[in-house]
């Protein structure tokens, strides 16, 4: 249709591309208009070995479909290599959609080094690295759009993943400061909590549930937040999957106010514990509560009290 969204002559740099929901960001972007590198290191999904294959395997697949693709092969721990292929075969790079990933899924308990260094180094270097070569071209040109891969894991915590966890909600506070800093370039990043069938969660969940979780169906979201019509929407974060797109955001509550002096003991802010955990006014922040402010009002409270009872009920 004449109102599709389309992205000619713009270079999107797509990283795992090779499978899942990489593959599907790419050939999308591939069958509207835009140059695209898909890059992947073709390991499995632990991140052992390499192969040039599942990447090369999406290229042929968006040039038969006539649409315009490079393969690159590099980690992305080694960002600016690839970076470097958008740049030598397309001359530009305008989308960076940091997707590669890859899970070492163990107990806290027997959590070793190797586990959460090679985590790490995948999805938060990785995601730095890809981002930090994109960065003076799209400053240069005042444009650049970004979107990091968050999870559920990352947001809720979830059991086995503590490596994976820290690494994915890594990828909230980055995408919240590149917004910051993009701002004045036209620069917009978001960051997305996908759920979907690929062969990271198909040993995870049943079937008849991955049937209804296609890739595809996150694509629209990446597809709306990339285009360049989208002038406002930065550093927010969305649940999408299954069709269904919800946005997150912070929740403060109304949160205790103790006067700092000397009668301001842990005890104290037992006596307050329920106001520490009053939602019922809540506050949706985008910055740190406004402690100036905050401490002006305490000091013209009467000193605290001693607490009655030392427990966490607050009554
Ligand atoms: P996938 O395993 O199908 O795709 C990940 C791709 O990244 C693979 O093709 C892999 O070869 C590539 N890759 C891994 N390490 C790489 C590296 N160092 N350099 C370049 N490429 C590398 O998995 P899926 O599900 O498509 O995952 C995509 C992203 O979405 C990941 O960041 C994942 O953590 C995230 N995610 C996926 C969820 C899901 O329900 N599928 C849930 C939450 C997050």
């Amino acid at each position: 249709a004449g109102s599709e969204l389309r992205y000619d002559g713009q270079t999107v740099v797509v990283t795992g591309a090779g499978g899942g929901l990489g593959k599907a960001y790419a050939v999308f972007f591939g069958s509207r208009g835009a140059n695209v590198v898909v890059n992947d290191l073709g390991g499995s999904f632990k991140g052992e070995g390499t192969s040039s294959k599942a990447a090369d395997v999406v290229v042929d697949e968006i040039k038969k479909a006539g649409g315009k693709a490079v393969a690159n092969y590099d980690s992305v721990e080694f960002g600016e290599k690839i970076i470097d292929t958008a740049i030598q075969n397309f001359g530009r790079v305008d989308i960076l959609i940091n997707n590669a990933g890859i899970l070492r899924d163990v107990s806290f308990k027997n959590m070793k080094d190797a586990d959460w260094d090679l985590i790490n180094q995948v999805h938060v270097k990785g995601a730095y690295k890809c981002a930090r070569a994109a960065w003076p071209h799209f400053r240069k040109q005042k444009y650049g759009r970004v979107i990091n891969t968050a999870s559920a894991a990352g947001l809720f915590g979830s059991f086995g993943q503590t490596n994976y966890s820290a690494a994915k909600l890594a990828q909230v506070g980055f995408t919240e400061t590149l917004a910051k800093e993009g701002a004045k370039y036209n620069i917009i990043a978001n960051v997305i909590a996908p759920i979907a069938a690929s062969r990271m969660t198909e040993t995870v969940m049943p079937p008849d549930v991955l049937e209804n979780l296609k890739p595809d169906w996150v694509v629209p979201l990446v597809a709306v937040l990339t285009h360049s019509s989208n002038k406002s929407e930065s550093g927010s974060i969305f649940e999408v999957g299954g069709g269904h797109i919800a946005k997150l955001r912070w929740e403060r509550s109304k949160g205790a106010l103790c006067k700092a002096d000397e009668t301001f003991t842990p005890g104290s802010i037992l006596a307050k514990w329920a106001d520490v955990n009053d939602f019922s006014k809540p506050e949706y922040p985008d910055g740190p509560a406004n402690f100036l402010e905050l401490l002006e009002q305490a000091k013209q409270l009467p000193s605290n009290p001693p607490a009655e009872k030392l427990d966490f009920t607050g009554k």
